[in-house]
């Protein structure tokens, strides 16, 4: 994994940068090290007491600007609120972090509202946020998009029926739009996350009074993401089943997407419409 350089960084993925889910857990890493950085930073969740105490404290510690906006993405259409968010700022990083499964329940043992609510913020949030962000980043020639997946994208898993597949979404979805906006001078990485000590998964822990081995710190696995993110599609973590294989299956995939670009381009053209206005 390469070092960070803080200024090209800056002129790559600034000057600003929104967060979604960004007052604890993973977010709240992204939050100090793109500050640290020297990223403005639009922060975005439900409970605006927490985004504003977090927003104060980055900008006293490192001089950055901020803007909170409270929006709850299981609500229909909530992207529209995060782009509403960033109106009128340069934004060359979107994060699309707020994603847990607060359930932790086999699929029929939960409301289908519950299931509905998470889509609506897994996959049309980010849908609709990586749409209205990636087309300026376009028209400029740089920026990047960062979605947050999960270990369980990679394969079914009782318990978390929906989750997975929403997070499977997020993955496939990250690496076809790394083909088709690299041309464009603009990154986008999906990490395929490992089990984090985040204050979601320990509440979601200490409800079924559950242990993880190995469980990993989200510090780092921000640090790793942010570092890794001009070379994408996706990151694995090593963890769970595939731990021993998560190289092997990054470097299979990213050449399936490879090959399916090329294969893309004879039955669609060369494409390459980002530029163009809806
Ligand atoms: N932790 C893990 O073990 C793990 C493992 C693999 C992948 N991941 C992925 O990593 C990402 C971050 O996970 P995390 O564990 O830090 O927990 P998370 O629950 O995804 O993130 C917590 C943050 O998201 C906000 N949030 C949650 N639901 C929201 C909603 N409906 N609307 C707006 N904001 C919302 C929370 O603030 P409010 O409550 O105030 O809204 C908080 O700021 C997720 O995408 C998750 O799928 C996590």
């Amino acid at each position: 994994m390469s070092e960070i350089d803080p200024i090209k960084f800056h002129a790559k993925y600034g000057p600003w940068a929104v967060i979604t889910g960004a007052s604890d857990g993973t977010g709240a890493a992204y939050a100090h090290q793109l500050a640290a950085l020297g990223l403005n930073l639009v922060l975005i969740a439900r409970r605006p007491e927490p985004l504003l105490a977090l927003a104060t404290a980055l900008e006293q510690e490192h001089g950055i600007h901020t803007r909170t906006a409270s929006i709850d993405l299981y609500e229909p259409g909530a992207g529209a609120h995060v782009l509403a968010a960033a109106e009128g700022m340069e934004v060359g990083l979107y994060v699309s972090n707020a994603g847990a499964d607060v359930n932790g329940s086999s699929f029929l043992d939960a409301p289908l509202k519950s299931w509905l609510q998470l889509i609506n913020r897994n996959v049309a949030a980010v849908v609709e946020t990586s749409y209205g962000f990636a087309r300026p980043m376009c028209e400029r020639g740089h920026g990047g998009l960062l979605l947050m997946s999960s270990g369980t994208a990679l394969g079914g898993q009782p318990g978390a029926a929906v989750y997975c597949g929403t997070k499977a979404f997020d993955m496939n979805f990250a690496e076809a739009l790394w083909a088709e906006l690299l041309p464009f001078g603009v990154d986008v990485l999906s990490g395929v996350c490992p089990v984090m000590d985040t204050p979601s998964l320990q509440r979601l822990l200490a409800r079924h009074d559950l242990k993880v081995p190995g469980i990993y710190d989200p510090e780092q696995v921000v640090a790793t993401l942010l570092a890794t993110l001009p070379y994408g599609p996706i990151h694995i973590f090593p963890f769970g089943p595939e731990a021993d294989l998560a190289a092997q299956i990054e470097q299979a995939r990213r050449q399936r997407v490879v090959t399916m670009t090329e294969a893309s381009k004879m039955i669609f053209g060369e494409g390459g419409n980002s530029s163009k206005s809806e």
